[in-house]
C-alpha cells in the first residue's frame, strides 16, 4: 500500500493591507483591544476584481512547481472554500481550467476552517487504495467579501488567502501517519453564511441584514476550538504510538492567540513547538493551514524527515488532525 506524502506546497497571499489603524476608522475598536483579545496586527484583503478562484490558481500553479510535476500530472483537485465564485460551476472546475490540469477531476468540498485536514485524509484515501497518485488540495477564501464591516466583533478577525499542496504516492516515505476527522452538527448555528434558504432569525443577527455575511457566536467557538484542538491532535499522537517529543512542529488553525495558546496548555508542550501567523494575515479560514505549512517550510522550520501536526477546527462545528512525515 503507498503512502501519502507532501510533495510539493504553495501560497498566494493578496497585496492589499487592513492594518488595525485602518479597522479603528471604520469601526468602534482599538489596536489594543484587537492585539490583546485576538493577536492580529493585519489582514490582506483581496481587490475588488479578484475572487477565490484567481487566489486558488496561482496557489496551485506554486504547489504544482514546488512538487516539481506538471499540471497533466495531477489526478484529482479538491478545493475548499465557504466564499465560491460560482455554486456551478465547482470552483475546483475553474482552477482545473485555468492551470491545465486537463487529467484531473475536480471537487469543491468544505469543512470550512478545518479544510486543509480533511482534504489531507481524503486524498490520503484515495492514495492508500491506489485510486489516485498525485491530489492537488487546496484552499482558498475570500473572507472580506463576506464580512460585516459594521459587525466590530467580526470585521476584525477575518483575512484572504489561498494554499495548496500537492500530495503523492510513495512507497518509501513514511507520509501520513494517522489521522482524524469528526464534526459536531448541534453546533452548525455558532457560525454561519447564508446561501438560498430564508432563515429570518439567522437575517436578524446581521447589522448590515445582508444575509451572506458571517455571523459568529465568537464565545462558543472558542471554546469549543481548545477541546477540539488539543485533544484531537492527542488523539492522532496516540493512534501514531507517538508523543509530542516526537513532533518537530504544531501547525494549528490561526483564528486566534488565545485559543492555540489554551490548546498548547492543554497539549503540554511549549509555545516554540506551535507555528503562528495570524499577526500578520488574521483567520484566513481554510487557507491558515496550508499558507503556514508553506511559510513553516520557507523560513526553515520543517525539514524532510521531521513529524508535525496540523490541526483545525471550523465552521460547522467541525475538527480534524493529521499526524505526518513531512
Ligand atoms: O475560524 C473559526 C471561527 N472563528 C473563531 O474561531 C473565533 C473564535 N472566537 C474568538 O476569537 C473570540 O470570541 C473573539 C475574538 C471573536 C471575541 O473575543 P471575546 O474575548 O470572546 O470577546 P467577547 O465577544 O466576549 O466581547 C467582549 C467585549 C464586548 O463588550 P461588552 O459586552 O463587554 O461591553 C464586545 O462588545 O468586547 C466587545 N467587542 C469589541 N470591542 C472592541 C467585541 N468586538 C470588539 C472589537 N473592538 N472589535
Amino acid at each position: 500500500m503507498p503512502n501519502t506524502k507532501i510533495a510539493g506546497v504553495g501560497k498566494y497571499i493578496p497585496e492589499k493591507v487592513y492594518d488595525n489603524a485602518y479597522m479603528e476608522s471604520i469601526v468602534d475598536t482599538n489596536d489594543e483591544w484587537i492585539t490583546r483579545r485576538t493577536g492580529i496586527k493585519e489582514r490582506h484583503v483581496s481587490a475588488d476584481d479578484e475572487y477565490t478562484t484567481d487566489m486558488a490558481t496561482i496557489a496551485a500553479k506554486r504547489a504544482i512547481d514546488n512538487a516539481g510535476m506538471q499540471p497533466e500530472d495531477i489526478d484529482l483537485i479538491i478545493l475548499a472554500t465557504v466564499t465560491p465564485d460560482y455554486f456551478s460551476p465547482s470552483c475546483a472546475c475553474v482552477v482545473q481550467n485555468n492551470i491545465g490540469a486537463v487529467n484531473a477531476a475536480a471537487i469543491d468540498y468544505n469543512t470550512a476552517c478545518s479544510s486543509f485536514v480533511t482534504g489531507v485524509v481524503m486524498a490520503d484515501q484515495f492514495i492508500k487504495t491506489g485510486f489516485y497518485k498525485n491530489i492537488l488540495v487546496i484552499c482558498a477564501d475570500a473572507l472580506t467579501k463576506a464580512v460585516d464591516y459594521k459587525d466590530r466583533a467580526t470585521c476584525v478577525l477575518f483575512g484572504d488567502a489561498a494554499g495548496a499542496a500537492v500530495l503523492t504516492a510513495d512507497d518509501e516515505h513514511p507520509g501520513v501517519l494517522a489521522a482524524e476527522i469528526g464534526a459536531d452538527g448541534t453546533g452548525c448555528k455558532a457560525i454561519t453564511s447564508l446561501a438560498f434558504r430564508n432563515d429570518p432569525e439567522e437575517i436578524e443577527k446581521r447589522i448590515s441584514g445582508r444575509k451572506e455575511t458571517i455571523w459568529m457566536a465568537g464565545q462558543a467557538v472558542m471554546k469549543f476550538a481548545v477541546k477540539a484542538m488539543a485533544d484531537s491532535s492527542t488523539r492522532v499522537l496516540e493512534k501514531a504510538g507517538l508523543t509530542y517529543d516526537d513532533i518537530k512542529l504544531v501547525i494549528p488553525h490561526q483564528a486566534n492567540y488565545r485559543i492555540v495558546e489554551s490548546a498548547v496548555k492543554r497539549m503540554g508542550i511549549s509555545d516554540d513547538k506551535v507555528f503562528l501567523h495570524l499577526e500578520k494575515y488574521g483567520n484566513t479560514s481554510a487557507s491558515c493551514i496550508p499558507v503556514a505549512l508553506a511559510e513553516a517550510i520557507e523560513e526553515g522550520l520543517i525539514e524532510r524527515g521531521d513529524k508535525i501536526i496540523l490541526v483545525g477546527f471550523g465552521g460547522g462545528l467541525t475538527w480534524g488532525a493529521v499526524v505526518l512525515e513531512f
